[in-house]
């Protein structure tokens, strides 16, 4: 248990992310901004607050629209951002499209942390993931061990969730990674996938897993076709709590993360999902996986994806 955990944005993926703070006593204490309504951050706090007697939890949770309240956060997590929802004519946006607006409240998030928790280990979930990242980076002060984007546990949860599907197996028994940037060019990594230590392709077949990946691609958008009024806010949340569970009790997971690569994977200066070992000091270790030559080939192809919205982040600055 640490002594704070800031969260910026108390929407869909904010809410989820104060109950499960509190359930699995994380901090003693959580601080949760939103601009939103009179006040909505500490409505939302309110009523968590007033259930945490039935969970036997101690634990001060206060919301509010003045950034002030998480002064001093050990861990912030930033989910302040529009999501994509369906348009009028039935079609769905890609999360670059969300560029524009979620920069302006980028801007105003990095001037937050800047003001109030500036040691923080900053783990960014709004989209789009890797650009957003990139303008923090930008923005904010910060070594690169302390700052984080979540995608790649999403994306690999999926993965190994339509994987233990379709072998009919538990979902613990399965291991996969998904890399890159988080996008339509997303690399689930089939040599790393494997059912109880096994390779996945004695399980399944070729074309079986070909239609799986392109499900984990399309994965996001799946769910904002279904609800249409939002994306995925439950999964997000919990893999953003598994991976500060890692720092918060130094467990050193291996995590597919996004973070600043100097010549790793042969990328200089972008934000990008590789694996990372995940600690009390943030992001510990890169891990270099050999992959084969098509998912070498996928995985450029998403980083020059990624390369292309940071041009746009560059632009707008
Ligand atoms: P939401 O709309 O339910 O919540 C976002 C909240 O941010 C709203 O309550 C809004 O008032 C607040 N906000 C806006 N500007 C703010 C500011 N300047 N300061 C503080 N709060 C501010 O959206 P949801 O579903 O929680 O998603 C949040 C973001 O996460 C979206 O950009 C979405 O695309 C992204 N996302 C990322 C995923 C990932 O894997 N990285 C997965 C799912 C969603
Ligand atoms: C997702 O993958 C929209 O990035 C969000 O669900």
């Amino acid at each position: 248990m640490i002594a704070k955990i800031g969260i910026i944005g108390g929407g869909n993926i904010g809410g989820v992310l104060v109950q499960e703070i509190a359930n699995r006593r994380l901090a003693r204490s959580i601080g949760l901004v939103d601009v939103k309504g009179p006040a909505v951050a500490s409505g939302k706090c309110l009523d968590i607050a007033e259930g945490i007697p039935v969970i036997n939890v101690d634990i001060a949770i206060e919301g509010s629209k003045s950034y002030e309240v998480i002064k001093d956060a050990q861990i912030v997590l930033n989910t302040a951002g529009v999501p994509r929802t369906v348009r009028a004519d039935g079609s769905i946006p890609t999360r670059e499209e969300l560029l524009a607006t979620n920069l302006q409240i980028t801007n105003m998030v990095a001037d937050g942390i800047r003001s109030y928790c500036p040691e923080a280990i900053v783990i960014s979930v709004a989209n789009p993931l890797d650009a957003i990242v990139f303008r923090l980076f930008q923005r904010l002060n910060i070594s690169k061990n302390r700052l984080i984007g979540m995608a790649g546990v999403l994306d690999s949860t999926r993965y190994r969730y339509f994987v233990a599907q379709a072998a009919g197996v538990s979902v613990e028994s399965v291991n996969a990674m998904v890399l890159g940037g988080h996008g339509d060019t997303m690399v689930p990594v089939r040599s790393c996938c494997q059912i109880g230590g096994i390779p996945v392709e004695e399980f399944l077949a070729v074309d079986v897993l070909d239609k799986i990946e392109e499900r984990v691609r399309n994965a996001g958008a799946e769910i904002v076709g279904l609800m249409g009024t939002g994306s995925a806010f439950v999964s997000p949340a919990w893999s953003a709590i598994e991976m500060v569970e890692s720092i918060v009790f130094d467990k050193k997971k291996i995590l597919p993360c996004c973070v600043l690569l100097e010549g790793e994977y042969g990328v200089n200066g972008y934000f990008v999902g590789v694996p990372v070992v995940l600690g009390a000091e943030g992001r510990e270790k890169i891990i270099e996986i050999k992959l084969t030559d098509t998912e070498k080939q996928a995985f450029d192809k998403s980083v020059e994806a990624v390369k292309k919205t940071v041009a746009e982040v560059k632009a707008i600055a």
